[in-house]
């Protein structure tokens, strides 16, 4: 379904006079199947954010392509209404100017969907929201509320495929949880595959069934979460032990 080929992608080094480049993203391959939950394990400043740019289309690659479903995301038509994004910053991914039925609406307009407040109303129930809510602005809804409404407006538009950056890392632990059950019912109601994108190989190992290991902008280690007791590279042996000993 979705095919990530030999991506490499440079910045610009900081500084008026430097004509250097550092390279972010370094030769990145893989696939994913339909309901597939695949993770992106790294550190901070490891390129995560940067491959999600590549593969939700927003942003060109130096070289290499990702397509989805055999056509390149590069072109709006491939991806429009099938592929959606829930990030870490929720605040800013709900507009304070909008209520929540408002936001909810936004990506539903745009594909030129067919709704009334019944579809809204059901989309905020699915992600545990009482529809009540539909009329608040952000700044009226807790981390977790928010960040439920950002899930609402991803899968708004039933869309394929869901990349997740960070999604859930700025919530409260015990919130965590929840969202990540929630996410998991979702996959398992719409069958939608997700790209979670993630620092914490907890959270990953709880929801994903592939993981990839990823450093200084390459891919260090790809397993499934039943073989992590196997791996090779001694960077992902040391993030896995971390999983098997708790
Ligand atoms: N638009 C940009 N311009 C210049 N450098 C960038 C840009 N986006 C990211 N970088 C750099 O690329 C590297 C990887 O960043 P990022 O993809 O955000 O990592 P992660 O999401 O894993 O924390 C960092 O060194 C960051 O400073
Ligand atoms: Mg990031």
């Amino acid at each position: 379904m979705l095919e990530v080929k030999e991506i490499r992608k440079t910045y610009r080094k900081p500084g008026l006079m430097t004509t250097k480049r550092k390279l972010v993203l370094d030769n990145v391959s893989f696939d994913m199947s339909k309901g597939e939950c695949l993770g992106i394990i790294g550190e901070s400043g490891s390129g995560k954010s940067t491959l999600g740019r590549m593969i939700l289309g927003v942003e060109k690659p130096d070289s290499g392509c990702v397509l989805f479903k055999g056509n390149d995301v590069q072109k709006k038509s491939a991806r429009k209404g099938m592929v959606s994004a829930v990030f870490q910053d929720y605040t800013s991914s709900i507009s304070p100017s909008r209520t929540v039925s408002q936001a909810i609406e936004e990506p539903l307009k745009l594909v030129g969907a067919d709704y009334d407040e019944r579809v809204i109303y059901d989309l905020l129930d699915r992600v545990g929201l009482e529809s009540k809510i539909a009329g608040r602005y952000q700044h009226e809804l807790s981390g977790g509320q928010a960040q439920r409404v950002c899930i609402a407006r991803a899968v708004a538009t039933k869309p394929e495929f869901i990349l997740l950056d960070e999604a859930i890392s700025s919530l409260d632990v015990s919130i965590q949880v929840q969202v990540l059950d929630l996410l998991k019912e979702l996959k398992e109601e719409m069958s939608i595959s997700y790209l979670f994108i993630t620092h914490d190989i907890q959270a990953a190992a709880y929801i994903c069934n592939r993981l990839i290991i990823f450093k200084e902008g390459r891919i260090v280690e790809k397993t499934d979460i039943s073989d992590i007791g196997k791996v090779n590279d001694e960077y992902s042996k040391k993030l896995f032990n971390s999983v098997i000993t708790v």
